[in-house]
């Protein structure tokens, strides 16, 4: 005979002793309006007088239940992602969603479940506590989505947090070989020759593409792979992948450079399928980061979509179909014998990296985290909407022109409208950010050098868009293109003055703040400024001046300007190194200690990644802006719960009370669950 068996009801039975016996009775109780989950200890008699039941009635169904074969009803087998329902058990849901026994201890029913219960579906206990199982359902679905977005803050806290130094070294190292000293090499040939030729355009186009792809590719590769899945709360699709992906990427960037030089020698197949091969190979990695990028922002179905994200997917996207117009242009060349990109192609495949690449995932960066950086309101989505939607289109259809525009004259038209769309949408964007609001809300950042990085990078984007336009403009009425000198500084303006500047800048800030470290040195972040802006200015301003307008002794100081740009990157370089060096050191000592307890030294970034419980319990007391994933990657990680109450004002000592309830509860729960 089972434990605890009733063979018959009578009044005097406890609603306890009847539901554990057979759990099924819960439907006749139901029926009855008699909800046994509020007097589990009071008898039969008591509850029938109290629910207004009919005595004799609910003992004669009782019993007719306990008499009848099929007592128990069969749990349903748990599916994986699928959500709960009435059918399952206590047993699976809460051995399957720990979170759900909160729900039930809510209920003051969740020992007695786990005691007596623990088979019956959730339909039985709906009816026991007179809910509709639909509530006591969603109830139960909520607490797991609860589970599952801190399991997914417990695993973006568990990611890596250096999956984007391996990528900022590669895109130093590339800056610094055959990028920016190439390129000071070739300026300081044409400094001391007095001449923009002379160099093999092929050589011009090598360094180019290594810059693009290099320095600024790897650089965006790095800086998504770390930032966007944790501003997306989410946790990077496959951390093995993603740091893989730098291999093809450097071997493919490395195969066109030495391609492109060896062709030189002579036209030779094994050269050419290098610069096929190699072009193909980063076309692979290209796709293989979106594919990643991709999954990891559908892997949070929860998130709602910002606008800052169409920047960076547009951006990842003209990255792409510019590489594939590379991988033809090498295989058109290949085919035609030729050692330099056709100029029908140049134009528009430069204008898709300039502005369909670099600008516009570093204007998605911008959009995003401009008001935690500069201290200014977070600019309007929908205007930053219309820039976005602006933007594209002048690309698409400056691209179209310049293709077009030899052949059918209405795409001189479009090539204007192209040039004036670009303009506005800039225009726009400067508007929308009230740069003149600058600290209007300070996040209580501790040091700021990198902002004079990110103002003088504006100052650059706005001066080469101006320029741009003006060109544009005076194209189409007068017919004069620009020249190669005023397109080379502009392109400067924009590659070194903008995006260099821009990369530095955020870099300078986001790496030691990723890795809970000071920067190495702010001095030589002060040089690299001093040194980068002063080789842009000159660089600029020398090149047309010396080459238009025959100002031969500015030839000089343009050929030196190249040198000073390297010498800043060279600083910069050094100082990222060094950052980095200091956190190997730390890791050596093992410093990242668990928190088991919070004192006012306890940093902030760790306490929310270690127990995102406390996250809660921060923003109840005033600090909202945590609830801004950026700002709580980055300035949370160099501010202490002691310097955090001095930012906004609330008592330190029952703030630390309350964390370390917090701490302690979630400990004691993790404790008790099977
Ligand atoms: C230290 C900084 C740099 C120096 C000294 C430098 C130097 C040069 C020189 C001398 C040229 C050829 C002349 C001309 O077309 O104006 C050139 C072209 C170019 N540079 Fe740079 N550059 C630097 C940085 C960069 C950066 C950061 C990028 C891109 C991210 C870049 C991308 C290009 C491109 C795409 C070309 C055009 C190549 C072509 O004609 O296809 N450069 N650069």
């Amino acid at each position: 005979m089972r434990e605890n068996t009733i063979v018959k009801v009578t009044k005097d039975s406890k609603v306890l002793d009847v539901l554990r016996f057979c759990p099924t009775t819960v439907k006749v109780f139901y029926t009855f309006q008699i909800y046994p989950f509020r007097d589990l200890s009071s008898d039969l008699e008591t509850v029938a007088l109290k629910d207004d039941a009919d005595l004799e009635s609910l003992l004669k169904e009782l019993n007719g239940l306990l008499a009848s074969p099929a007592v128990a009803g069969e749990a349903v087998g748990f599916v994986p992602g699928r959500k709960i329902h009435q059918n399952m058990s206590f047993r699976l849901v809460t051995t399957r969603h720990p979170a759900t026994r909160d729900v039930f201890d809510r209920y003051k029913v969740l020992k007695l479940a786990e005691e007596y219960w623990p088979d019956e579906k959730m339909s039985f206990f709906a009816m026991g506590l007179n809910l509709s199982p639909d509530k006591l359902v969603t109830e139960l679905n909520k607490a797991v989505k609860a589970e599952e977005a801190s399991q997914l803050k417990t695993s973006v806290s568990s990611q890596p947090e250096d999956i984007h130094v391996g990528f900022m070294k590669m895109s130093v190292i590339f800056a610094l070989t055959t990028g920016c000293l190439y390129g000071a090499g070739i300026l300081f040939y044409f400094g001391m020759h007095g001449t923009l030729y002379g160099v093999p355009r092929a050589i011009l186009e090598a360094h180019g593409h290594t810059q693009v792809y290099g320095w600024v590719g790897l650089f965006i590769m790095g800086i998504s792979y770390f930032a966007l899945p944790r501003f997306w709360g989410t946790s990077l699709y496959n951390v093995f992948m993603a740091r893989m992906s730098l291999v093809p990427m450097t071997i493919g960037i490395v195969l066109v450079f030495l391609s492109r030089h060896l062709l030189l020698i002579g036209d030779y197949i094994p050269f050419r399928a290098m610069s096929i091969v190699g072009s193909l190979i980063e076309v692979a990695a290209i796709c293989l980061f979106l594919y990643i990028m991709t999954n990891t922002y559908r892997s949070n179905s929860t998130r709602k979509f910002e606008v800052y994200e169409a920047y960076f997917f547009a951006g990842y996207g003209w990255f792409l179909i510019q590489a594939l117009m590379f991988v033809g242009t090498m295989t058109y060349m290949a085919y035609n014998g030729l050692n330099t990109v056709p100029p029908l192609i140049e134009q528009p495949m430069l204008h898709m990296q300039i502005m369909g690449f670099a600008c516009m995932v570093i204007l998605g960066i911008l959009t995003k985290t401009l008001p935690v950086f500069l201290g200014i309101k977070e600019p309007k989505k929908d205007v930053n909407l219309y820039v976005f939607l602006l933007l594209n289109v002048s690309i698409l259809s400056r691209v179209a022109s310049l293709f077009l525009r030899d052949t059918y004259p209405l795409f001189e038209t479009i090539f204007l409208a192209a040039g004036c769309l670009e303009g506005l949408a800039v225009l726009l964007f400067f508007y929308n950010l009230r740069l003149h609001r600058i600290g209007e809300i300070e996040s209580g950042m501790p040091r700021k050098e990198f902002r004079k990085f990110i103002k003088a990078s504006l100052f650059w984007f706005f001066l080469a868009e101006s320029a741009l336009l003006y060109f544009t403009v005076n194209e189409f009425y007068t017919g004069a293109e620009m020249s190669y000198a005023m397109f080379g500084a502009y392109r400067h303006a924009i590659f070194v003055g903008f995006i260099t500047m821009m990369i530095v800048g955020c870099a300078s800030k986001m790496i030691p703040m990723s890795l809970g470290q000071q920067l190495y040195s702010y001095r030589a972040l002060f040089w690299t400024f001093v040194l980068l802006n002063t080789g842009s200015v000159l660089r600029v301003t020398c090149q047309p001046l010396a080459a238009d307008y025959e100002m031969n002794s500015l030839f000089l100081p343009m050929g030196i300007s190249g040198f000073l740009e390297y010498g800043a990157l060279f600083l910069f370089g050094y100082n990222v190194w060094k950052t980095v060096g200091q956190r190997q050191v730390q890791e050596g000592k093992g410093t990242t200690e668990r928190i088991t307890k919070v004192t006012p030294e306890t940093n902030v970034y760790q306490l929310v990644t270690q127990h995102p419980q406390t996250l809660d319990v921060l923003v109840n007391r005033g600090f909202k802006q945590l609830k801004n994933p950026v700002l709580l990657n980055t300035v949370a990680r160099t501010v202490n719960i002691g310097t955090a109450v001095t930012i906004h004002t609330t008592d330190l000592g029952s703030l630390l009370e309350e964390l370390n309830e917090a701490i302690d509860k979630k400990n004691s729960h993790a404790q008790d669950a099977p």
